[in-house]
């Protein structure tokens, strides 16, 4: 498996010490840098992960910036890219099982060392959960007129009234 890496100034030194540990692993790292502590602007490096993911050049994608937010924002403008910023545990298996995280955002300055090693295994080995979860995400990838004509009219109503989940996809009771 290739995992693209990139990190602004303030996320370097971690995504440094998470490519060593994925090529450890046994895992092809894309790294895109930054490499030092000059200042960077945090969005190119998201977005060059998130087009290697997006591509197909890597499968999965992990970006570092000093709160782990701008460079997750900008991950995220890449069609095709689910990028989750995460801090615990939680919210590390929830991205995975429900939202096919592709794209792991990580914080330099607000998530301790020993927890983005446990958010790092959780985000590697914890499969999509598909069914219902696939139905929803299909429909992040068609923002496009009819999503906003849909969306408008939801507007006009004053309320979404349009977004029971079909029930054969729902758990059975
Ligand atoms: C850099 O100072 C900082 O703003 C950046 O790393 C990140 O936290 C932005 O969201």
């Amino acid at each position: 498996m290739k995992i693209a890496v990139g990190a602004d100034h303030a996320g370097f030194t971690y995504k440094d010490r998470i490519a060593q540990i994925l090529r450890d692993k046994g895992y092809q790292v894309l790294d895109f840098g930054t490499h030092s502590a000059t200042p960077v602007d945090y969005p190119q490096y998201g977005y060059a992960v998130g087009e290697a993911v997006a591509s197909g050049q890597a499968d999965r994608g992990i970006v570092v910036c000093g709160s782990s937010l701008g460079i997750a924002m900008a991950a995220n403008k890449v069609p095709g890219i689910r990028c989750a910023p995460v801090m615990e545990p939680y919210s590390a298996q929830l991205a995975r099982h429900h939202n096919d995280c592709n794209v792991l955002a990580l914080s330099e300055r607000l998530t301790g060392w020993e927890m983005i090693e446990q958010l790092l295994d959780i985000f590697l080995s914890t499969p999509f959960d598909g069914g219902r979860h696939a139905h929803r995400l299909e429909q992040l990838f068609e923002f496009g007129d009819a999503q906003r004509e849909r969306t408008l009219k939801a507007i006009e109503r004053g309320e979404v009234t349009d977004a029971q989940t079909p029930k054969d996809l729902l758990p059975k009771p």
